[in-house]
């Protein structure tokens, strides 16, 4: 194999920098060409690229976001916008490619290996809602991210003696607020994995204010329900001042925990790697403390990645 492509797709998340450095660092080590597509895949459509040297990925391991920029791609999704994609690989005289980004992102890179081109997948998206790992690339930093600001909350909320509603991201998950939830000592943890009361939640808010504490956070996935609306609930039924904090991109910045600068630099040599060994058609993924290869098609049969049973116990005992 003498050229390959990588490019970052969908959502961006911290981390994908540094995955990008260790593709291009090893491939270059492997005597491989590097072509970064930029935009993901409508850069990859409409032919945008850059050939990358080792001077291309110095300084951008700690830095978030990507280098390359991202895209969400709706051509991508269809048969014509594949057939030009793949056309435009075997074009480039691209042998292997490398998506780096979420669920949609990795269909895409099934997608170009069924018409011919190997491509590798690499799990990035802080939903963790892709199977067969056990993180995804920039889950550790929003989690970081989103723990920062609640302890701040918390700060502001206990001297005021409010409620805080926080809204965390996570599309269909509710891995990002569960957890984030335990590590913060919310008192409530609203998910689409777990069916919930406003009434019932209420009524514990009551109870805890009759035995004297006036503070409470109450952190809601996205994908539950509406954070606005449990805010207006809460302060309707407790008569307690109620704050709204909607967290939205701010979770997907900043610089990358040491998790993510690891695992970004574990998935892309063991991209790089897979694509040497002719594993094209499959993702990488952390299991079990290991770096491991799954063909794509089970990843998709599994569909997305249930929350964790023993995250939720532990929701269960000291959150909910
Ligand atoms: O998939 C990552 C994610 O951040 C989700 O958590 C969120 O629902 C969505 O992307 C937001 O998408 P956009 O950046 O297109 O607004």
């Amino acid at each position: 194999m003498k050229r390959i492509a990588v490019l970052t797709s969908g959502g961006d998340s911290s981390g994908m920098n540094a995955c990008v450095r260790a593709v291009v660092r090893k491939a270059l080590s492997e005597n491989m060409d590097v072509v970064g597509i930029e935009k993901g895949y409508q850069g990859l459509i409409d032919r945008q690229y850059q050939i990358m040297t080792s001077r291309s990925v110095s300084g951008i391991l700690q830095r978030g976001g990507t280098v390359l920029h991202s895209a969400r791609c709706k051509a991508m999704m269809e048969e014509a916008g594949q057939k030009l994609a793949a056309e435009n690989l075997l074009g480039l005289g691209v042998e292997g490619l490398i998506v780096i980004g979420g669920e949609g992102s990795l269909k895409g890179a099934l997608s170009l290996s069924q018409r011919g081109i190997p491509a590798i997948g690499i799990p990035a998206s802080i939903d963790n809602d892709i199977a067969f790992t056990d993180m995804s690339l920039g889950v550790d930093t929003a989690l970081n991210n989103i723990i920062y600001a609640v302890d701040c909350l918390r700060d502001t909320a206990s001297s005021h003696s409010r409620a805080f509603v926080v809204e965390c991201m996570g599309r269909n998950s509710g891995y990002l607020t569960i957890t984030a939830a335990v590590a913060c000592g919310a008192e409530f943890a609203i998910i689409p994995e777990d069916p919930f009361r406003i009434d019932e939640i209420c009524e514990c808010l009551k109870s805890r204010y009759r035995e004297g504490r006036d503070n409470s956070l109450i952190m809601v996935a996205e994908g539950a329900a509406k954070a606005q609306e449990i805010a207006d609930q809460i302060k309707d039924q407790i008569g307690f001042e109620t704050r709204l904090m909607v967290l939205g991109h701010y979770q997907r910045g900043g610089s990358p925990s040491v998790f993510d600068r690891l695992l970004g630099a574990r998935f892309g040599v063991k991209a790089v790697d897979g694509l040497l060994q002719g594993k094209g058609g499959c993702m990488v993924g952390l299991t079990s403390g290991g770096i491991t290869y799954t063909p794509l098609e089970e990843v998709f049969q599994a569909g997305l990645r249930p929350i964790d049973a023993a995250i939720l116990r532990l929701a269960k005992t000291l959150v909910i």
